[in-house]
């Protein structure tokens, strides 16, 4: 459900990239119903054109156009028929090769999904993530470190026990690699090639691949972890709309009362879980070559649901080849993982630089008495209320 929510909000986007649809019919009389220049023109802008009254043909004889009529065809069994079969996937195919997909000669798609995976999802990913490393550097010049109001106590309470510490790690060590090994995946051909050379590029590359296929169980495992650990304090309540409000307090209006998770956290924590949820089905889909389609089944729930129709996008594409289906689980995973990183870059620095006594809770386990009464009030009193409570240790 999670991820089928999640594939939903960011679909109509990558569909967008990927799809442009037909505005118009065109009129293909003087083509004898062959392609017109106007579709080969927009084929080469890369343009998407509506091609099934190409598709529908493949191997009829009946349907070719006359032989006598100017562009006619040469008849059922043109050498254009026979590429058209293969295009579409309806020649007779037979193939030494076992395994998905072996008997597709040629899909289409792979023009358009290597341009924008080496131009657009590039440039804007790592766009994104510079751009939030320069929005904080600013917070911090604005609002500087966020400091512990009160006097400290110089006493601690458990916020976190060993257990939640090792899966918080485990995700962001996980994750952190991930990021890394996965950047150094997309950006190789176009930037690392020509920094390092190919024979350089051919080592990490092998050992990026190695690392970040592998890795990804332990990111896998780790988000279970952390999702069964903490769910229950992250459903929201009615003290997060106050939170939210005064906007977490973060320009000296004061700290408002939190639970275990304040708003902004829960916020982090359902990202991480969704979106880790969406690249970990994906990335499945990457690890499984054509073993795991989710794009097809996925474009026809919104297509049930009316929602492409409803903004505009008409009916997204259920009858994708192999290889398309791979690449959008290829876009479609790097994008939620941009989006992600450029998330958990903020979390890092609220957890780290940007307040003070915030990173004890992922160390040691042990905040300042202080820092917990002023940033998670309502958790503290009960904290303190079952220490006082007759029997409690
Ligand atoms: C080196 C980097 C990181 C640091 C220093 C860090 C620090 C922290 C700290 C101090 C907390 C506890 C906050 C509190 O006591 O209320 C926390 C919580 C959490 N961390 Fe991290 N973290 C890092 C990386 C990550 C990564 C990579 C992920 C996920 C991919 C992640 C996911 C979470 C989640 C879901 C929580 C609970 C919700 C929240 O407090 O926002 N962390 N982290």
């Amino acid at each position: 459900m999670l991820r089928f929510l999640c594939i939903l909000v960011l679909t109509f986007g990558l569909s967008t990239a990927m799809q442009a649809q037909e505005a118009t019919p065109v009129d293909r009389s003087a083509t004898g119903g062959a392609q017109t220049l106007e579709d080969i023109l927009k084929r080469q802008e890369g343009l998407k054109i509506d091609d099934t009254f190409r598709s529908g043909q493949t191997g009829n004889p009946d349907t070719a156009a006359a032989t006598t009529e100017q562009l006619g065809t040469l008849g059922g069994a043109s050498d254009p028929d026979l590429w058209r079969a293969y295009r579409y996937n309806t020649a007779a195919i037979t193939t030494q090769a076992r395994g998905p997909a072996a008997e597709v000669l040629i899909q289409d798609g792979g023009m358009r999904w290597l341009v924008f995976r080496e131009g657009p999802l590039l440039t804007y990913g790592t766009g994104l993530l510079g751009g939030m490393v320069v929005l904080l550097t600013l917070f911090y010049l604005i609002r500087g470190r966020i400091r512990i109001d009160g006097e400290k106590t110089g006493r601690t309470i458990l916020r976190f026990k060993a257990a939640e510490r090792f899966a918080h790690w485990l995700l962001a060590g996980s994750f952190i690699l991930l990021g890394i090994t996965g950047i150094i995946t997309l950006a190789g051909r176009k930037v690392l090639i020509p920094a390092f050379g190919h024979e350089a590029f051919a080592t990490i590359a092998i050992a990026s691949k190695w690392v970040h296929n592998n890795v990804s169980w332990a990111f896998m495992l780790a988000l279970i972890l952390v999702f069964v650990f903490w769910v229950v304090h992250n459903l929201p309540d009615r003290t997060d709309v106050n939170w939210i409000l005064k906007g977490g307090g973060i320009f000296g209006g004061g700290h408002p009362p939190a639970k275990k998770f304040n708003a902004g956290q829960k916020l982090i924590f359902w990202s991480v879980i969704i979106l880790g949820g969406s690249i970990s089905a994906s990335g499945l889909s990457l690890l499984f070559p054509f073993e795991l389609p989710m794009f097809a089944p996925t474009f026809e729930k919104l297509n049930a649901l009316g929602l492409p129709q409803l903004i505009g996008l008409g009916e997204l594409n259920t009858s994708l080849a192999p290889h398309e289906e791979m690449q959008y689980a290829q876009l479609w995973h790097a994008i939620v993982s941009f989006v992600l990183m450029a998330i958990i870059i903020a979390h890092i620095y609220i957890g780290s630089v940007g307040m003070e006594g915030a990173y004890a809770a992922m160390g040691d386990g042990e905040v300042e008495l202080q820092w917990a009464r002023e940033h998670h009030s309502l958790w503290t009193a009960e904290v303190e209320q079952k220490r006082t409570e007759p029997g409690s240790t």
